[in-house]
């Protein structure tokens, strides 16, 4: 079977899934935006750019399924595909990466399945980012269950060279030019060059605002 079961038992099984998936997204989209709040609140600052959401569509589930060999029934789905329900955060620092990771995992209801950490480990491309896949209860009107989201955290900067070697490996079919392919090797050297030197820049102003203290009114600098 290519295709998934589009039988009315079929369609109303898939429906059934697709609601806990987005349900899903919508739970961890809420908790990012909470830590995102909090920080504001603590620490006048947002760790968090933007937050892009997708589910995946059944063409690309059963091309997945197909690819893994795997024959497409809404179990194996559920089973094997990961990022059916798929959440991009994206930062401004690489710290701060770590830091919403670290609080996500900490959160008693999410489970951590796996975590891909390609930025101490790029890929050989020269892709960088930060993989998590959770679980997360979803809680409907007959008991709750858990619903696996894959989480990608990245900078702007690691964003902005994905979504361009994504472009290009569509583009030649992932057969790519050798001159490209170490072009966008450079690129991502550069990614790691930026962040870093963003990060210090921005830690030293961070240490700056610390040492200032305003005492009636006035702005004393240590
Ligand atoms: P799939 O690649 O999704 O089959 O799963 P996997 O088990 O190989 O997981 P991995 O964590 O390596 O990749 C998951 C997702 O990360 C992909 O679907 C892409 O969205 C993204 N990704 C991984 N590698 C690359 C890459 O080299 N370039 C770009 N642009 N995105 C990547
Ligand atoms: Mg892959």
């Amino acid at each position: 079977m290519d295709k998934l079961d589009y039988s009315p038992e079929g369609v109303d099984s898939w429906k059934t899934i697709i609601l806990l998936y987005n349900s899903a997204l919508k739970e961890v989209g809420t908790k990012l935006e909470i830590l995102n709040d909090e920080f504001q609140h603590v620490h006048q600052y947002n760790p968090i750019e933007h937050i892009k959401s997708r589910i995946k569509t059944p063409e690309s589930i059963v091309k997945k399924l197909k690819r893994r060999g795997y024959e497409s029934s809404i179990e194996n789905m559920v089973k094997y595909v990961n990022d059916i329900a798929g959440i991009r955060v994206i930062c401004s620092f690489t710290s701060d990466i770590y830091r919403i990771a670290d609080m996500l995992a900490k959160q008693s209801d999410i489970k951590v399945l796996s975590i891909k950490d390609y930025i101490r480990n790029p890929k050989e491309s020269g892709y960088k980012s930060y993989h998590m896949i959770v679980t997360v209860p979803i809680f409907l009107s007959d008991g709750s269950k858990e619903a696996k989201v894959e989480i990608q955290i990245r900078t702007v900067a690691m964003d902005f060279w994905a979504s361009l070697e994504h472009k290009i490996n569509y583009k030649y079919e992932g057969d790519v030019p050798e001159h490209i392919k170490r072009e966008l090797l450079e690129c991502a050297e550069m990614v790691s060059d930026l962040d870093a030197k963003m990060l210090s820049l921005n830690e030293e102003i961070k240490d700056g605002e610390e040492d200032e203290d305003v005492v009636g009114g006035l702005r004393l600098v240590r």
